[in-house]
C-alpha cells in the first residue's frame, strides 16, 4: 500500500512537472498565463473527480485501501487550485485588489471560481487525523460534503467561460453527476429497510428470527 501510494503521489505531480518542462523548452504557446490557467483549472477538476470516486470504487472493488488516497488526492486538487488562483491574482491581475473586485462583481465565472475556492479552504485545512479527531467523525464528514459544492461551483464556472464548445463542462458535469448519483443510490439503499429473504421470513415465522 505504501508503495502504490507513493507512486501516486509521484505520479500526481507529473502535470505540474510538464508544465514546467514546457515552461523550459518553450511549449507554453502564444499566451503563457493563460495556458497555465487553463491547464491548471482542469487539473483541479480531474482531481477532485479522482478524490470523488475512490468512495464508490472501494465500495464496489471492496479494496479498503482506496479510503486512504481520498484525502492525498483531494490535497491534489486543492494544490492545483492554488496554483490556478495565484496565475489569476499575480500573473493576470498583478495583486490589484480594486480590478480584481471590480472583475468578481462583473464577471459571475469569476465569482464561481472564487467560491468553489473559498469553499476548499475549510476542507485543506481540516484534513489532517488531528483536525478530524478534534471536529469528531459526524462534524467532519458533514463539512466535507461541500466537497461536492466545490465541485458544482467549479463546473459552473467552466459553464460560464466557455462560449462556443461546451462538451467539456457537459463531460465534466456528467461525470459529477454520476458521483453525486452513486453517494445518493448507497444512502437510499443503507437507509431502506431489509426486504426479508424466503430464508429470514421462514426463521422469523418459526420464531427464530436473529438467530444467524
Ligand atoms: C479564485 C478563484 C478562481 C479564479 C479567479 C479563476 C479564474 C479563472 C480564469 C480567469 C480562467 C480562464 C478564463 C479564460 O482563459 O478564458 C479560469 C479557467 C478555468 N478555471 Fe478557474 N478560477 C478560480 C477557481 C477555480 C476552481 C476552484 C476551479 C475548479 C474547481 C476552476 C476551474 C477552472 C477551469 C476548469 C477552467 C477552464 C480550463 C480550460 O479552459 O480548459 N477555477 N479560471
Amino acid at each position: 500500500m505504501r508503495r502504490i501510494k507513493a507512486a501516486l503521489f509521484v505520479a500526481s505531480l507529473g502535470p505540474l512537472a510538464y508544465l514546467i518542462w514546457l515552461g523550459f523548452t518553450g511549449g507554453l504557446g502564444a499566451d503563457p498565463v493563460e495556458f497555465i490557467r487553463r491547464s491548471t483549472g482542469t487539473w483541479t477538476l480531474d482531481f477532485l473527480i479522482i478524490t470523488l470516486s475512490m468512495t464508490p470504487l472501494r465500495r464496489m472493488t471492496g479494496w479498503h485501501w482506496l479510503a486512504r488516497l481520498r484525502r492525498m488526492f483531494g490535497l491534489y486538487a486543492f494544490f492545483y487550485a492554488v496554483i490556478h488562483v495565484v496565475t489569476y491574482l499575480w500573473l493576470d491581475q498583478l495583486f490589484d485588489l480594486e480590478t480584481i473586485w471590480r472583475d468578481v462583481i462583473k464577471r459571475p465565472l469569476i465569482a464561481a471560481g472564487f467560491l468553489s475556492f473559498v469553499l476548499m479552504i475549510p476542507l485543506a485545512a481540516t484534513s489532517t487525523d488531528r483536525m478530524a479527531r478534534r471536529l469528531g467523525g459526524k462534524r467532519w464528514q458533514q463539512l466535507h460534503r461541500a466537497v461536492y459544492a466545490v465541485a458544482i461551483a467549479g463546473v459552473i464556472h467552466f459553464w460560464w467561460l466557455v462560449k462556443l464548445d461546451y462538451t467539456r463542462p457537459l463531460l465534466y458535469s456528467m461525470i459529477f453527476g454520476c458521483l453525486l448519483l452513486a453517494r445518493f443510490v448507497y444512502r437510499f439503499r443503507r437507509n431502506a429497510p431489509a426486504i426479508p429473504t424466503v430464508q429470514s421470513a421462514a426463521r422469523m415465522r418459526d420464531g427464530r428470527a436473529g438467530s444467524v
